[in-house]
C-alpha cells in the first residue's frame, strides 16, 4: 500500500528532518515501496487518512512528541516507532529522567530552572561545569555548557526562548556514547569525540572534525553492559520500533543515561545509520526494517 513519509514539520529541527526524511523517502522508493513525501507543515494532516501506513521522520515537538502519533491512532493509520505515551515522555528530558530514576537507572542529577530562582544554589547543588537544556528540544538546540553562576543565568534565558521548561544537569566528565535500538536489540555502541566543547549542533551536522568511533573502544563486557542499560531504558519508557539512547561514561567507568530520541536523525551524518552499517544493515534494509514494524 501507499506509505506517507512524514517529514519537515514546524519544529526547530525542521531543517534536520528535511534531510532525514528525504533520505528515508529516497531509500524506500528505490526499494520499490510506494512512498510519498508528506510535510505536515504544508498539508492538512487529515489527508494522511489516504495512506496505508506512515513512516515518521519528524524531529522535535509536534512530530516526535506524541501529537502526530495520536492523530494517526485516531485515523487508524499504522505508523513507525513509538506510540503516544513513549513519544511524549521521550521528548521531555525532565520526565524521561524522573522515570529512569524511578526505575533505578543511572541518569545525571538535574534541577528544573525557573526565572528569578537562586542560580547560585543550583551551582552549589550540581557543581560546575553543568549543562543547561530546554527540556523538550533536540539536536542540542538552545543548550549550553555553563562554567559560572553568571553564565547559568544567561544560559537559562537562551534555553527559555526554546521551551517553557528548562533543566540544569550535572555534567559528566568523561566520554560520550550513543546506542541505536532497532526492534528488540541494541546495535553496536558508537563513541563520539567532538572537536567542540560538547557534541553541539555544529558538531552534529556541519563540522567534519567530529570523530565517530565504531567499534566504540569499550571492553566487550562494558559494551554489553551499556547495551543492556540502553535497552532497559528504552523499554521502561514503553518505546518501540526504533530509537537511540545517548549516554556518558565517567572517569570511574560508570555509565549515565542522558536522553532518548524516539525519532533519531537519518541524515548522512547521523548515528543510527552508522551503527546499522557497522553490523551489516545498509540504509535500505534499515528503513525497510523500521517500516515493517509499523503498528498502531
Ligand atoms: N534529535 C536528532 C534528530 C537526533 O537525535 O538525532
Ligand atoms: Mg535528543
Amino acid at each position: 500500500g501507499r506509505v506517507a513519509v512524514l517529514y519537515g514539520g514546524t519544529a526547530a529541527e525542521r531543517p534536520v528532518s528535511l534531510i532525514s526524511g528525504a533520505a528515508v523517502l529516497k531509500a524506500l522508493q528505490e526499494a520499490g515501496v510506494d512512498a510519498h513525501r508528506f510535510d505536515p507543515a504544508e498539508r492538512d494532516i487529515v489527508e494522511v487518512q489516504g495512506y496505508d501506513r506512515a513512516f515518521i521522520v519528524l524531529h522535535g515537538r509536534g512530530g516526535e512528541d506524541g501529537v502526530i502519533q495520536g492523530v494517526l491512532e485516531q485515523f487508524q493509520v499504522p505508523y513507525t516507532g513509538s506510540g503516544v505515551m513513549a513519544s511524549a515522555i521521550g521528548m521531555d528530558k525532565a520526565r524521561t529522567k524522573q522515570l529512569w530514576v524511578g526505575c533505578g537507572l543511572p541518569t545525571p542529577t538535574y534541577r528544573r530552572l525557573y526565572a528569578g530562582m537562586d542560580f547560585a544554589a543550583v551551582v552549589a547543588d550540581l557543581g560546575l561545569p553543568l549543562m543547561v537544556k530546554p527540556s523538550r528540544e533536540g539536536s542540542s538546540i538552545g543548550m549550553a555548557k555553563v562554567y559560572s553562576v553568571e553564565d547559568l543565568a544567561k544560559a537559562y534565558e537562551v534555553a527559555a526562548k526554546h521551551d517553557s521548561e528548562v533543566i540544569a544537569e550535572h555534567f559528566i566528565q568523561g566520554s560520550e556514547y550513543t546506542i541505536a535500538i532497532l526492534g528488540d536489540r541494541a546495535l553496536p555502541v558508537i563513541r563520539m569525540v567532538p572537536a567542540t566543547d560538547f557534541y553541539d549542533f555544529e558538531a552534529k551536522y556541519s563540522r567534519n572534525d567530529t570523530q565517530y568511533n565504531i567499534p566504540s573502544g569499550l571492553l566487550a563486557e562494558d559494551e554489553a553492559e551499556l547495551q543492556r542499560l540502553s535497552l532497559e531504558a528504552f523499554r521502561v519508557l514503553g518505546a518501540r520500533g526504533w530509537g537511540r539512547i545517548d549516554a556518558m561514561r565517567d572517569a570511574d567507568g560508570r555509565f549515565w543515561l542522558l536522553e532518548i530520541n524516539t525519532v533519531p536523525g537519518m541524515t548522512d551524518h547521523s548515528l543510527v545509520p552508522m551503527a546499522a552499517a557497522a553490523c551489516g544493515i545498509d540504509f535500505t534494509q534499515l528503513v525497510l526494517t523500521i517500516l515493517a514494524q509499523a503498528t498502531r
